[in-house]
């Protein structure tokens, strides 16, 4: 309801009356009356005038269910929506509704995380109401050999939503680090439930450095704020995520990882470059001259033995 009275106050728009309103929505005086008090208690500005009716001042900076659902034409991404103030971390909780059959497009979204995590047991830096840091559920029909492709897929769809939705070009270091400037701004984790040959579940999870500060930043990393020159509206970032993802998802299921892959290696910022990739206790060296059909990266090495990484910590050395 809440997305409705807010559709009908939308921003901008003069005072609209209260029976108007009611009566457009179908509910009371009083019901319009409880769920505006609601709406202000979670930060909307909505001012009230007797004889004249509300009108919508402004709206918080908030990732809110309703907010993200509103006017998002998905068929299936972020069709349920959890959404929390603080986590500690979304994957696990993304994790827990896998296993507990939410369906796919499910997403787990919070404003913070006290135990963000990343890739190679590192964490995730989540301050409150600046960053997106999301999980989405994913029940794709694939083998679990094939499960790196939903990385891939992911870094592609967020490098598309921030150059469709700021219009800011940014690069994928392979296989999971979205970068601009030289500087990662995002990055992404997947995880699995799997059998031997099936994939029960998928969490794509991600977490993108949108409204901090560069003082809070380390070093080596950016926001898409620093990099715009300006706040960036997360509500409608992740609305493009959502779209990009299922898109991609869409043309994955229809023409196969290729389709994938072929956005990927336009926008990676990994091959042609010399390589060093540390893998666990050993460590590759060469040339990066491919990304495989599975999302694996192909290393030309000095013998000229090209050799196939599936995961590891890479640094681009020219
Ligand atoms: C990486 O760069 O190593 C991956 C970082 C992934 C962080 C996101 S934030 C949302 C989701 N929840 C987590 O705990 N991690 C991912």
């Amino acid at each position: 309801m809440k997305e409705k009275i807010l559709d009908y106050l939308d921003k901008g728009h003069d005072y609209v009356s209260g029976d108007q309103i009611s009566r457009h929505l179908g509910i009371s005086r009083q019901a319009l009356w409880k769920h505006i008090q609601e709406l202000k208690d979670l930060g909307y500005e909505i001012l009230a005038i007797p004889h004249l009716g509300y009108r919508l001042q402004s709206c918080p900076d908030r990732l809110f269910a309703f907010e993200v659902s509103r006017n998002l034409h998905t068929k299936f991404t972020g069709k349920t929506i959890h959404y929390f103030d603080y986590l500690s971390s979304t994957m696990d909780l993304a994790m827990q509704l896998g296993m507990r059959s939410s369906a796919a497009g499910t997403l787990v979204l919070a404003e913070s995380q006290t135990k963000g995590r990343g890739r190679l047991g590192r964490g995730w830096f989540s301050p409150k109401y600046k960053g997106i840091y999301f999980s989405l559920i994913l029940r794709p029909e694939i083998s679990p050999a094939d499960s790196p492709i939903l990385t891939t897929l992911a870094a592609v769809s967020i490098t598309e939503a921030v150059k469709q939705n700021l219009g800011l070009e940014s690069q994928i270091k392979w296989p999971n680090d979205l970068f601009m400037n030289k500087k990662k701004y995002a990055g992404i984790l997947t995880e699995m439930n799997a059998e031997m040959d099936k994939i029960n579940f998928v969490v794509m999870g991600a977490g993108i450095n949108v409204n901090n500060d560069n003082k809070s930043l380390i070093a080596q990393s950016t926001s898409l704020k620093e990099q715009l020159g300006q706040a960036v509206n997360r509500v409608s970032l992740l609305q493009e995520i959502l779209k990009k993802t299922e898109e991609n998802y869409f043309l994955l299921r229809s023409k196969g990882n290729e389709a994938i892959i072929n956005k990927c290696r336009s926008l990676s910022s990994t091959l042609g470059k010399r390589v060093k990739i540390y893998c666990r206790d050993k460590h590759i060296e060469g040339s990066a001259v491919d990304i495989d059909k599975d999302g694996g990266l192909l290393v030309r090495k000095e013998t000229g033995l090209i050799q196939k990484v599936m995961s590891g910590d890479v640094i681009h050395c020219r």
